[in-house]
């Protein structure tokens, strides 16, 4: 996930009220705020045509994401005037934009990842053993995506439908969460294989209203390799 680390300007002009630092070896020692920037993604923005189109991609990413970023740095900053502050009431009323906006980091982050053009290995059904878990648990490939766009086009106002690997039983199962909740917030031992927005952001201008045609088009363009990397990493 890309980042860069910037001294918080209420730390910056404390520390240098107080002598405490110099624009030298002093502002190492001043603990540093972490923020956020949006990554890259590692094809154009037309490449996953006509499965999702070029004008949805751009503004998907350079406008929603850019903005759960933007808002998740704004909360990161005030958060750490909260604490410093002891303001406990603001540190409380900051979690819900901490989990919106920092959620919508995450799960954007993974779902451009899960997207891959046709030419690059798009929409080709994994396999070696995440192909073998899928069978296991879900039948086949098939009836796993069908079941997945089910809940996804079931799944009521705005979220995600997650493919996950459940590290406790060990099994692949399929997970929805509303608004930016990110999988964790069901549970630390389930990871994310393979996320897919159903946010109405995601499809409208080319799909409307049209959820179920979105959910059966985008599997022409999900990056299974990912998605195998990823379980293969944490199943071993
Ligand atoms: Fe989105």
């Amino acid at each position: 996930m890309a980042f860069c680390a910037l001294v918080s300007k209420k730390a910056l002009g404390s520390a240098l009220r107080s002598g405490a630092a110099d624009l030298g070896s002093g502002l190492c020692q001043i603990r540093r705020l972490q923020t956020f920037s949006l990554p890259d993604l590692s094809y154009d923005y037309g490449a996953l045509e006509p499965a999702i189109s070029g004008e949805i991609m751009k503004i998907h990413h350079q406008k929603h994401h850019q903005a759960y970023i933007t808002n998740y740095n704004k909360a990161l900053e005030q958060l750490d005037e909260a604490i410093q502050k002891g303001d406990t009431s603001k540190v409380v009323g900051l979690q819900s934009a901490i989990k919106f906006n920092g959620g919508g980091h995450i799960n954007h982050s993974i779902f451009w990842k899960n997207l891959a053009p046709t030419n690059e290995g798009g929409g080709e059904p994994p396999k070696g053993a995440l192909g073998w878990a899928i069978d296991a648990d879900f039948g086949s490939f098939e009836a796993l995506v069908q079941k997945m766009s089910s809940e996804g086009a079931a799944l009521q106002g705005s979220g995600w439908v997650w493919l996950a690997l459940d590290k406790e039983l060990k099994k692949v199962r399929i997970e929805t969460t509303a608004n930016q909740d990110p999988l964790v917030t069901k549970g630390l031992h389930l990871v994310p294989l393979l996320g897919i927005d159903v946010w109405e952001h995601a499809y409208y201008l080319q799909y409307k209203n049209v959820r179920p045609d979105y959910l059966k088009n985008i599997w022409k363009v999900i990056n299974w390799k990912h998605a195998s990397d990823a379980f293969d990493g944490e199943a071993a």
